[in-house]
């Protein structure tokens, strides 16, 4: 089983996924600013393993404070954490869930609190791995037998304490005996899909293609493609879906040629409080991730750029949302409300 991150007696253990493939390298951050710098640098990326990351970041930064003013510490290292990255929601959710259980302990000892709170980011970890499981078990019923299935991005064990919500489809799809092989869109400009999903799949032997981005129609319309499944970064209310940049021209041409686009994602991605995805936070990365390839230079220096991390993909191109409490269809401001129970 790949491991994405780990609480140890030393620090957050994390595979650096900036160096996959071609080297499978742990590193270990020992205070909550080092767990905010892989965030943010995607040593760790993934909307569920950001959560986890998070979740961790909080508990070493309360395992290592002073006892003078420690509801300012936990509001500073939480305020860090929080400006990592901004539209991954699990992000924000993993923070709440550490201060809501603070807020209800911050009266116990010192040592208490610090015990509960490792003892509650442990659990987001193992919790994450058990909902990508069920999720998975969720999804694998509307995986065509014996066709492709294509993704983009990375939303795999990688994405996720394992498992993988998209992945984890796939995973559990095979697992129930169907015959599916996987195209993975390599997913400029970070190459998620070259570097981490088909870097996965093939540790488990899991037989996948790469194929570039702009050959996602061509493979569409060829018939040969069962379904599209990706994963999210955040859901609105009304089922529009932030997932990563690329994503949406995958879902268009997916309903052009009427393959159903599938999105898998926890419950803990929906965020019911934007009623639609353009009030979604699109994070903009720098222009060297575009004008560069891996520290090659490929297009003139003065370039002018835009690189956002993330598109929002309208609701009417997705077919369903797969959760761990089940499948969601449209009117999604009804199915998503009835599955998050609010
Ligand atoms: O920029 P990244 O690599 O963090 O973006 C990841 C994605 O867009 C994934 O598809 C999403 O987080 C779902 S992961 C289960």
């Amino acid at each position: 089983m790949i491991e994405t991150i780990l609480w140890t007696d030393e620090g957050v253990v994390m595979i650096d996924q900036t160096r996959l493939p071609n080297e499978e390298i742990y590193v270990t951050c020992r205070n909550y600013h080092e767990v905010a710098d892989a965030i943010r640098t995607m040593i760790i990326r993934g909307a569920p393993a950001i959560g986890v990351a998070a979740a961790m970041g909080v508990a070493i930064g309360v395992a290592q404070a002073a006892a003078a003013d420690l509801d300012g510490q936990v509001a500073a290292i939480s305020k860090e954490l929080a400006g990592t990255r901004p539209t991954a929601v699990n992000l924000f959710w993993a923070i709440d869930r550490m201060n809501r259980l603070y807020s209800e302990i911050r009266h116990l000892a010192l040592e208490e609190i610090r015990t509960r709170l490792i003892d509650e980011a442990k659990l987001v970890r193992v919790e994450d791995i058990e909902i990508n499981m069920s999720l998975g078990r969720h999804g694998a019923a509307l995986v065509p037998d014996g066709k492709t299935v294509l993704t983009h991005c990375n939303a795999g064990a990688l994405a996720t304490a394992g498992y993988g919500t998209a992945l984890g489809v796939i995973r559990a799809a095979i697992e129930s005996g169907k015959k599916i092989d996987v195209f993975a869109d390599e997913t400029r400009p970070f190459l998620q899909g070259a570097r981490l999903t088909v870097w996965e799949l093939q540790h488990d032997g899991i037989e996948v293609t790469l194929i570039m981005d702009n050959m996602a129609g061509h493979f569409l319309r060829s018939g040969r493609i069962g379904c599209v499944v990706v994963g999210a970064d955040r859901i609105a209310a009304n089922g529009d879906v932030a997932n990563k940049i690329g994503t949406y021209s995958v879902a268009v041409l997916a309903k052009e040629n009427n393959v159903p686009f599938y999105v898998a994602a926890p419950i803990s991605t929906l965020d019911l409080t934007l009623a639609h995805g353009d009030l979604i936070p699109i994070e903009e990365r720098g222009a060297s991730e575009v004008t560069q390839v891996f520290g090659v230079q490929v297009a003139p220096k003065n370039t002018s750029v835009r690189n956002p991390a993330f598109d929002v993909t309208p609701n009417r191109y997705v077919t369903a949302i797969i959760t761990e409490r089940g499948v969601a269809r449209g009117p999604y401001e009804e199915s998503l409300r009835a599955l998050a129970g609010k």
